[in-house]
This record gives C-alpha cells, structure tokens and sequence, in this order.
C-alpha cells in the first residue's frame, strides 16, 4: 500500500486564515508580480464576489484585467478563448478566484500559452503537462476540489464529451489563498457537493495505490476535520468554526490527493460529469457507498481507520465492523445532505443505459481506476453504474 519512493509537489506558498484575501497584493508581491489576469466566473462578477480579490489589488495600485467567461466544468473552447485574452494583454500571472471551475480554467490557459501543443487533449494523461506559461495564484471560493494546490485541471473536450483528466506540474500553482470566509455565501447545495468531493478525494488518497506516509497524514487530518464540519456547514451557512474546519480540510485532501491519487470514484465520475452535466461533487456522491462497498474488502484495514476518522465507526470497533459502518455512513450522509439518485437528478434510463459502456471506457482510459484498492475491469464499472442507477446500494 504504501509507496516507497513518492514524488511530492505543493504551491510554495499558502497564504491561509480568515480575511487572507486581503493579503493579495502581498502575496503577488512576494514573487516580483504586479500585472495579473483575473480569471472568474459570471456570477462571481455579478453578484460582485470577486471585489474580495479585485479591491485589494486595486487599492495596492495594481491593474487588473478580468476574464470572467469560465463554464461550470470548464471547456477546451473556453481555454482557447481565454488564451486569446491573455495574448493581448502584458501579463506577469493568472489569479485564479472563484471555485474548482475557475481555478481550472487559470490553469490550462497557462498550460495551453505555454505552446507544446495546440488543443487541451494535447495534454491529457498520460502526457505529463509540466510546462505553464504564467505562474498562477490560486484564490478558492468553495470548500472545496482542493484544486488551489494540486497538479491537476479538468478539462471538457467539447468534441468528444469527455472530462479530460490534465496532470503536470504546469497545472500546480505558485501560491494559494485559503480564505474560509469567502464561503459563506456558497449555498446549502454546493456546500454539501463540493465537501463530498473533498471528502471523495481524503478516502481516496488515502486508499490509493499510490499513498505514501505524506499524503497520509494530510488524508487523515481532512478526513476528521470533514466528518466533523460537513453537516453543520450544510445547514448552518454562517457558522465560522465550521466554515473553517472545511476550508481547512478542502485543501489539506488536495494536497492529499495530489500526491497520492485519486481511484475508482473519480474515474467514474468524470464521465458522469460530461455526459450528464452534474456538478462534480454530486456525481462523487452519487458513486462513493457503491464504489467503497465494491473496494472495501480489498483494503479492509485502510477503509476501516477511514470509518474511525470520520467518525463513522470508533476506536472499538474492529477493521471489520469499521469498514461496514463506513458504507453504512456514506449511504448517511448522502441522505442527511439530499443527494439524489441519478434518476432522480432528471436522467433518462435509457440514455443512462446507453452510455455505461463508453462511460467504462472513459474512466479505465484516466487511469483513475488503476489506483483503487480493488482494480475494476471494463464489466465490473458497468454493473457499477447499473448499480447506481437502481439504487441497490442504497436500498441494500
Ligand atoms: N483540479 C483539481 O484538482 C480538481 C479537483 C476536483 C474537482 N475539479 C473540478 O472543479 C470543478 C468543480 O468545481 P466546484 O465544485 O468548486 O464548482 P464550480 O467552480 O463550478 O462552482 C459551482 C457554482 O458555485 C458558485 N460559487 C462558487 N463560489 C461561490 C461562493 N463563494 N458563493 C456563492 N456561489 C459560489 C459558482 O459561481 C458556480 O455557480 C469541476 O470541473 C471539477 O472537475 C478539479
Ligand atoms: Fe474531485
């Protein structure tokens, strides 16, 4: 399980606490930067979020520019675009602000600008992208896919309906400012979607093939500070302590996951994602009991000390009887947090039933699934999404 040689990358520097924001200019400072493009989305411009970044910078006599035209689940033709600003601009970096979406579009306009080659799916993995034109600085608004200190970037390619997966160290940005009261305004959905992703990527990394001693301990300390917080940041939006411990928790399992991996949940979620056009989160959610009652037998001892770190199961319980109370307790969480099935999110079976074939294709083709304690083949991840779409899991 655990790696002998692992390879270690992080932002060198986050900027983290209540307020950080305010420190932008600072930040931008530090590294001899003083002519940023701001990459945002609409509604961080129209319900006027991105002051938080912009009048730091502009009080610190700073001009920015802003590109606010990123899509949920950014797209190959939004980069492009986006490439295209930054050439007619003399800039020194990228601020990505806004959540994963956002932060992913900075990143692969920097990849992208860097000139290997033409179109994003010239970088997707197995390619290593590790060349950015613009150092990016990383602000997140959600809690969180972690992405302000990972070596990833998600990028739909719009021709072929696919959530490509983008690795290097191109896509890791120079510095991060976590600022939890930046999400206080993200509403009960996207709170409960975006802190099962960061719940997603803590187990995962920490039952990844590739987990090593560092992630580890980044994985157990996001695992307990989300178990802790999820629900009381879902219901309570304004509660700091709990704002906080996810925010904390959201890049700490990026940080994880980054060094570690992400497995099965992830790799099937990505074609969920493009074909079906749910958040992210949301389709992690939909995914996690069945896929870790699928896996748990085949890193029992890991999935248990999971259950005990997100208070699933105690210090009592065996690695058996632990590593039951952790599917038990996902199945839980998702109906204390309303996630719906994929039936109940709109899908038509059919169109479901039609797709589970490429969708395996797509999630073997990310290499995601080779991570997973229990390796998938092609049949098995497409009784998976027939599982999902019945609901067995839940019902069981
Ligand atoms: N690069 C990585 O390592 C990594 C990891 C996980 C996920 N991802 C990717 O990140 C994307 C998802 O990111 P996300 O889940 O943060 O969603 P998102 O960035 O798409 O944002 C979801 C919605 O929340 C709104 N929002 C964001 N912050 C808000 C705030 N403070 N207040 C009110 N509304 C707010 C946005 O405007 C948007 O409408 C997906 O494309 C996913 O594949 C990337
Ligand atoms: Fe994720």
């Amino acid at each position: 399980m655990t790696a002998v040689n692992a390879n270690i990358a992080a932002p060198r520097m986050l900027q983290v606490g209540g307020g950080a924001v305010r420190q932008i200019a600072d930040v931008l400072g530090k590294f001899g930067l003083s002519r940023p493009l701001v990459v945002t989305d609409p509604f961080m411009v129209s319900s006027r979020h991105v002051q938080h970044c912009l009048d730091p910078l502009v009080a610190a006599g700073i001009v920015v520019t802003v590109f606010s035209a990123t899509v949920p689940d950014p797209t190959d033709t939004v980069i492009e675009a986006g490439v295209a600003e930054l050439k007619r601009g003399n800039f020194d970096c990228l601020i990505g602000f806004g959540g994963g979406s956002p932060i992913d579009t900075a990143k692969a306009m920097a990849i992208l600008a860097a000139g290997a080659g033409s179109k994003m799916r010239d970088y997707k993995v197995p390619v290593a992208a590790d060349k950015g034109a613009l150092p990016v600085i990383a602000i997140p608004t959600t809690a969180g896919t972690g992405s302000e200190c990972t070596r990833f970037t998600v990028i739909t390619d719009t021709e072929r309906d696919e959530k490509m997966l983008i690795a290097g160290l191109g896509a890791l940005p120079l510095a991060a400012i976590v600022d939890y009261e930046l999400t206080y305004s993200v509403p009960p959905r996207t709170t409960a979607d975006t802190g099962v992703d960061s719940l997603t990527h803590a187990l995962e990394a920490f039952v990844s093939k590739r987990a090593n001693p560092f992630s580890d301990a980044l994985a157990v300390s996001a695992m307990a500070l989300i178990g802790r917080h999820i629900r009381t940041a879902y219901a309570e939006p304004r509660n700091a302590a709990a704002r906080e411990g996810m925010m904390l928790g959201a890049t700490q399992a990026g940080l994880a996951f980054s060094n570690a991996s992400v497995a099965l949940v992830h790799g099937m979620s990505r074609p969920i994602g493009a074909h079906f056009h749910v958040p992210h989160g949301l389709s992690n959610a939909m995914l996690l009991p069945a896929i870790t009652r699928f896996s748990v037998d085949a890193a029992q001892d890991r999935y248990a000390e999971a259950a005990r770190r997100i208070g699933f199961a105690d210090e009592r319980d065996g690695d058996a009887p632990a590593a039951a109370k952790l599917v038990a307790g996902l199945e839980a969480l998702n109906k204390e947090l309303s996630v719906p099935s994929p039936a109940e999110y709109g899908i038509d079976e059919g169109v479901w039933s039609g797709k589970m074939d490429l969708m395996a294709e797509q999630a073997l083709a990310s290499g995601s699934p080779a991570n997973n304690p229990r390796v998938p083949d092609k049949s098995e991840i497409v009784a998976l999404y027939r599982e999902v779409w019945t609901g067995a899991a839940r019902n069981a």
